[in-house]
């Protein structure tokens, strides 16, 4: 039965059902975390093989560079090539960069304020205001980039097959201040929503005010599937926005975060012609190279995309499990009762609920008190604001199965109390 068609009375006697299991949860002094997508050790344990893959003479790319010594700025080909079917573009469209993807995409933002979209275009800094589309819920770190450059967020509903694009078309159409768009578009952080084709191709197309308009597409989960016989599909956004005579309209980005090592693997962007010839430009201000002997090593131990592809695979057997875990226990718990709604992501690292109107806050102060540590709530809006206080990210990947079953069910129990406490307030 539905909460919302059950008695004040039948509300009550279940309001102090569910009091006596959570003071049981307490008792059992839990210390459970799943507040950031994290691999879990076992998956990391995966690529220990990087440590000793270059031998003592193995030290020189393809084409004779030795990859110890100074150079090569935008990265080795043969790490170019290992991206470029990723990004779905040519190598000679891709730059390498260090081991964080979002280091790349401060610094994209930031080049943009400082020396505006390409050559000869004003900085956006330059300017009285400038905004970004931000989808929510969202990345929080691609927040903080925007409140780091005092950049106005625009929040748009992330929908359950990628943007509210009529919301968007809008927006960028009538205010030139809209200059960018944070984009997840691959199981998404964190709803685990893949954008539809005409999603993709809206965005590629779509007349924007602001000529020097960006996408910001934070491709992070691209190669994450779960299984790769029921795995999403995406769009090229790149060829879509060459199609459409945009073709400078998109930086895509990617890294082996959670590939090989968080933190400890390398990143990448891509993007047009123009856009890669004057960030490489601005970047050879910022460093001589970066870490050409972790790209090496990534090159020698995926030998290719396929290679990459295949070690994917193994990251999926340990994560699916968690993932079907945390589902079936949400079905279990919550599906009847009619009082939240998430989604079913066939890749990537998080699972996001929706609660009740007001009840997201209560919830991770409830589970806090219990011992489960879950992403502060309104954590996935702009300014940690949810309007609507409801969604909750859920991180499943770092705790083994059986802590993550009895964190959900905590979890599920105080959706419960606080949905409770709502209807009969
Ligand atoms: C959407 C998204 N982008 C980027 C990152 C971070 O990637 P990197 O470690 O390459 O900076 C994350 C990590 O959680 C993420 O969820």
């Amino acid at each position: 039965m539905k909460f919302a068609e059950m008695s004040k009375n039948e509300l009550q006697s279940m309001q102090q059902q569910f009091q006596k299991e959570y003071e049981g949860y307490k008792a059992l002094g839990l210390k459970l975390n799943m507040s950031r997508g994290k691999p879990a050790p076992e998956q990391l344990d995966l690529s220990m093989g990087i440590f000793d893959i270059l031998g003592k003479n193995d030290y020189t790319a393809a084409d004779g560079t030795d990859v110890r010594n100074y150079g090569v700025l935008d990265g080795l080909e043969e790490a170019k090539k290992l991206f470029a079917p990723i990004f779905d573009m040519d190598a000679d469209n891709v730059i390498i960069g260090g081991s964080a993807s979002l280091n790349l995409m401060f610094d994209t933002v930031a080049r943009c304020m400082q020396n505006g979209a390409l050559p000869g275009v004003t900085p956006w800094g330059k300017l009285d205001k400038v905004k970004f589309i931000c989808l929510v819920p969202g990345y929080d770190r691609h927040f903080t980039i925007c409140e780091t450059f005092g950049i106005e967020m625009v929040s748009v509903p992330l929908l359950s097959d990628g943007p509210d694009m009529n919301m968007v078309e809008k927006l960028v159409a009538e205010d030139d201040a809209i200059k960018g768009m944070w984009c997840v578009p691959m199981y998404s952080n964190p709803t685990g929503i893949t954008y539809s084709d005409s999603a993709v191709k809206r965005l590629a197309a779509m007349k924007t005010a602001a000529d020097d308009f960006r996408i910001f597409w934070d491709n992070a989960y691209g190669v994450h599937h779960l299984d790769k016989n029921n795995r999403d599909y995406l769009a090229n956004i790149y060829q879509e926005c060459v199609a459409a005579g945009n073709s400078d309209r998109v930086y895509l980005f990617a890294s082996t975060a959670k590939v090989t090592f968080a933190g400890g693997g390398i990143s990448a962007m891509a993007s047009s012609p123009a856009n890669i010839a004057y960030t490489k430009k601005l970047m050879n201000a910022q460093t001589i190279c970066f870490d050409k002997i972790n790209q090496l090593r990534h090159v020698r131990f995926f030998d290719n995309t396929e290679g990459l592809y295949a070690h994917m695979e193994k990251h999926a057997a340990i994560l699916k499990p968690k993932f079907e875990a945390v589902l079936k226990t949400l079905d279990e718990h919550l599906t009847q009762l009619d009082c939240a709604h998430w989604e079913k992501p066939k890749g990537g690292y998080f699972i996001s609920v929706d609660t009740m109107d007001g009840c997201a806050k209560r919830v991770v102060a409830l589970c806090k008190e219990a011992g489960v540590v879950l992403t502060g709530a309104g954590a996935t809006f702009p300014y940690g604001k949810d309007p609507r206080d409801r969604n909750i990210r859920i991180a499943p990947s770092y705790p083994p199965v059986d802590e993550l079953v009895t964190a959900m069910k905590l979890f599920c129990l105080c959706i419960k109390i606080a949905s409770v406490e709502k209807l009969l307030a």
